[in-house]
């Protein structure tokens, strides 16, 4: 097994996670929905784009500067709000946070978050963004955001993919419900997955277990407890008209999580959005939705300029970040590129993520003969022709 400072790519981040974390733990972190097409569909597709390299010129350190939302970032991407980041590693959302100001860069915060809010902010010295789900309701929510204010985060992420939280078929059988129940009788059959990872375990029990849900304050009850997650997105579907309330609450940047479509992108400029994210979720919600960067030029021309498109899903190299740049996002978000690391080691882990992004995309600027993120274009890359053709109205 390598140890951080050997590995290479962000691979060999997955292997050291799988090798410190129990099964459970590393199967929520890199599993998808049913059968996991859109989560390999998400990496391959990337492999239907190539580059049309300039050679023979000369273009020096390369600028990885991304202004988005009147922000300057050290880098094209951020750090996408992971859920349970704290069963991952004790440090968790803080030492994520913590990696991703130090790199210059930003942090979306899950409502999942075992940490609370204001100790996250307080952890990272660059710009935190607030993941909203609308579990407990929009009373709660509006508690939370309240907090998130005053906190300092500077725009809220609105996820609009998870009606119902997706079925993941590796945590069914790991038995991912009954190991959060607390419930020894049925998490019985499970612990054997649990206890042979004594190290982990040691970490997670000095932390205090289970954590509760920090940022999700159900009035007359407290920290909603994690075990109850499941049932309080189902009953927490996020439409439209969250759009105009949510605005009346937050007089800060929007940002729309999970458009896939040209229509979906209008609405979210109707209804005020600043920015929207091309995103499936990591694959793990509905099984089938297209490879994001396939969906992200149908996006691109419908937005036509107006707010500033993002994406995410399968990046887990840095010709990952251009090929997408390319293809018209502003920036991108990366989800288990850095959880692997954050998993594996925690903070440092997260660091090495970043910074194996970090080399690779500048590596690849030069190898391009493209001096700058900011002048990345269609011009320096190949992509199948039906990317561009859209939804055909029947
Ligand atoms: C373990 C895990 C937990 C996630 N939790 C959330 C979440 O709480 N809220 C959310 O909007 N997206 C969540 N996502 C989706 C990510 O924000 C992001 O869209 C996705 O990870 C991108 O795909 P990638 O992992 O291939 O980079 C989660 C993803 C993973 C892998």
């Amino acid at each position: 097994m390598p140890s951080l400072s050997q590995v290479v790519n962000v691979q060999d981040l997955r292997q050291l996670a799988e090798h410190r974390v129990p099964r459970p733990v590393f199967d929520y972190l890199d599993g998808g929905g049913e059968g996991e097409f859109t989560l390999r569909e998400n990496c391959r597709a990337f492999q239907d784009i190539t580059f049309r390299a300039r050679h023979a010129v000369s273009v020096g350190a390369c600028d990885l500067h991304t202004k988005l939302l009147e922000t300057d970032l050290a880098l094209p991407f951020l750090l996408a709000p992971v859920g349970y980041s704290r069963l991952m590693h004790p440090d968790g959302e803080c030492a994520a946070a913590r990696a991703a100001g130090e790199a210059g860069t930003a942090y979306i915060l899950s409502t999942i978050s075992g940490h609370r809010m204001e100790d996250v902010k307080a952890a990272s010295s660059g710009p935190v963004w607030y993941q909203l789900y609308l579990m407990g309701g929009r009373a709660v929510a509006e508690a939370a955001i309240a907090r998130a204010r005053m906190a300092g985060f500077s725009a809220l992420v609105l996820t609009i993919d998870t009606a119902v939280s997706g079925i993941r078929e590796r945590d069914v059988r790991n038995g991912v419900s009954q190991l959060l129940s607390g419930n020894l009788i049925s998490m019985l059959p499970f612990l054997p997955q649990i206890l042979s990872r004594p190290g982990w375990l040691a970490s997670f029990l000095l932390d205090g277990g289970v954590p509760s849900l920090a940022n999700v304050v159900v009035p007359g009850s407290g920290p909603m407890p994690m075990v109850d997650v499941a049932s309080a997105l189902a009953n927490a579907a996020v439409t439209w008209a969250d759009m105009h309330w949510l605005r009346q609450v937050w007089n800060a940047p929007i940002i729309v999580k999970g458009v896939l479509t040209g229509d979906d992108a209008r609405r979210a400029i109707d209804e005020g959005a600043s920015a929207v994210v091309v995103s499936n979720h990591g694959g793990r919600q509905l099984d089938g939705l297209p490879a994001t960067i396939r969906a992200l030029p149908e996006v691109v021309a419908a937005v036509n300029g107006q707010i500033e498109v993002l994406m995410d899903g399968g990046i887990r190299r840095g010709t990952d970040v251009v090929k997408a740049i390319c293809l018209g996002a502003r920036t991108v978000l990366i989800g288990r590129a850095y959880a692997y690391g954050l998993a594996a080691a925690g903070r440092p882990g997260v660091a090495r993520a970043i910074q194996i992004l970090r080399t690779d995309i500048e590596r690849t600027l030069q190898l391009l003969g493209c001096p700058s993120i900011a002048a990345l274009n269609r011009s320096y890359v190949d992509f199948p022709a039906a990317w561009c053709r859209g939804h055909i109205a029947h």
